[in-house]
């Protein structure tokens, strides 16, 4: 017979149970009791303000996230993992057709509001322009994601071409610069906001042969640290991401629409994707208001340094 069946068992049990709670609190000495008032609310109270910090990362539904270079690679991608928030998207690139069709896709499957424009970000005219253009309720920008950038050519610099440098301080410094110039002053007027640089580790170690390119990438580590700087006293978080090898279109434009070579760069490894990057870039501006993700360094495992990779031979 089971003690639920049995009244008997069962009140001898209620009564050792009792008598054991009731010996339990005599034992406790006047310490235990102190501690244990002392101890209780603390943890009470800390675990209210975990509970609470939790329910305070930033939410972007419904927030304008900008992203610039989202015709491919990382851009589209972030575009992408934004809007599964449920944040409108604003895009822009240089090949018109990409981003039309990316903005129809987002809205199509995941409700939001995008809006694609197409603008080259090295002129700094037509940044002000499309940016000061813009419809009204596209205009209050909650993150920059500045994505648009290049590497032209893999060359000594006694041998590089001098308009591969020009493209590449231009895009990649230039229209960071212009870009940001352009955005943050409404964030300042509306205290809110997040600028995401996408910087490389290129912008920390160099590499035989990329020199200019990594120049420009160590320029927007520069840039993000000292904007931090320039924003302190304000609500405005700056987040410099960096990746190692990700497979986009990168090296195809770097060897300029050489695929086969631009394919020997990923040859026996496992690059980032896109979707990785993408996925930092969402963590770093959903983190609550007050932490600021400074910088996010990415590699496969298949890299230790930018020249530094293990391939599994075929
Ligand atoms: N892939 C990597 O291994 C890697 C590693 C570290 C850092 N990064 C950085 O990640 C960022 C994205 O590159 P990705 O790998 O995604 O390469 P990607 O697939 O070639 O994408 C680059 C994007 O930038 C846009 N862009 C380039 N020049 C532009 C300009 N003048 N004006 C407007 N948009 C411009 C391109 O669009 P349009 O051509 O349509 O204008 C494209 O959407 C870059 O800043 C790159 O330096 C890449």
């Amino acid at each position: 017979m089971s003690l639920r069946d049995n009244p008997c068992q069962r009140y001898h049990f209620v009564i050792d149970g009792s008598r054991w709670i009731v010996e339990a609190i005599f034992r406790l000495s006047l310490k235990d009791w102190f501690v244990a008032t002392l101890i209780a609310p603390l943890l009470a109270m800390t675990h209210t303000k975990l509970l609470s910090r939790e329910s305070i990362m930033t939410n972007l539904k419904e927030k304008i996230v900008f992203v610039t270079g989202a015709s491919s690679g990382i851009g589209r991608s972030t575009a992408v993992q934004f809007a599964k928030l449920g944040a409108h998207i604003l895009i822009c690139a240089r090949r018109d057709d990409k981003i039309q069709t990316l903005a129809k896709e987002l809205g199509s499957s995941y409700g939001v509001k995008a809006h694609a424009f197409t603008l080259d970000v090295r002129n700094q005219k037509e940044v002000e322009n499309c940016l000061s253009g813009l419809p009204d309720e596209w205009k209050c920008i909650s993150v920059l994601v500045n994505n648009a950038g290049l590497s032209r050519g893999l060359d000594n610099l006694q041998d590089a071409k001098i308009e591969d440098w020009d493209e590449m301080i231009d895009t990649n410094v230039k229209g960071v610069l212009y870009i940001t110039r352009a955005v943050l002053p409404g964030m300042i007027a509306r205290n809110e906001g997040h600028v995401i640089n996408i910087g490389s580790v290129a912008g920390h170690w160099t590499y035989p042969k990329g020199n200019v390119y990594a120049a420009t990438k160590f320029a927007v580590n520069a840039l993000s640290q000292g904007l931090k700087m320039d924003l302190l006293g304000t609500p405005i978080r700056v987040t410099s991401i960096d990746p190692g090898l990700v497979e986009t279109e990168f090296s195809v434009v770097r060897f300029r629409g050489d695929s086969e070579r631009a394919q020997k760069v990923y040859e026996g490894l496992s690059p980032l994707t896109p979707d990785d990057i993408a996925e930092s870039i969402v963590w770093a501006a959903t983190r609550p208001a007050h932490v600021n993700v400074n910088n996010i360094v990415l590699m496969t495992t298949d890299q230790s340094a930018p020249t530094m990779v293990h391939r599994k031979s075929s």
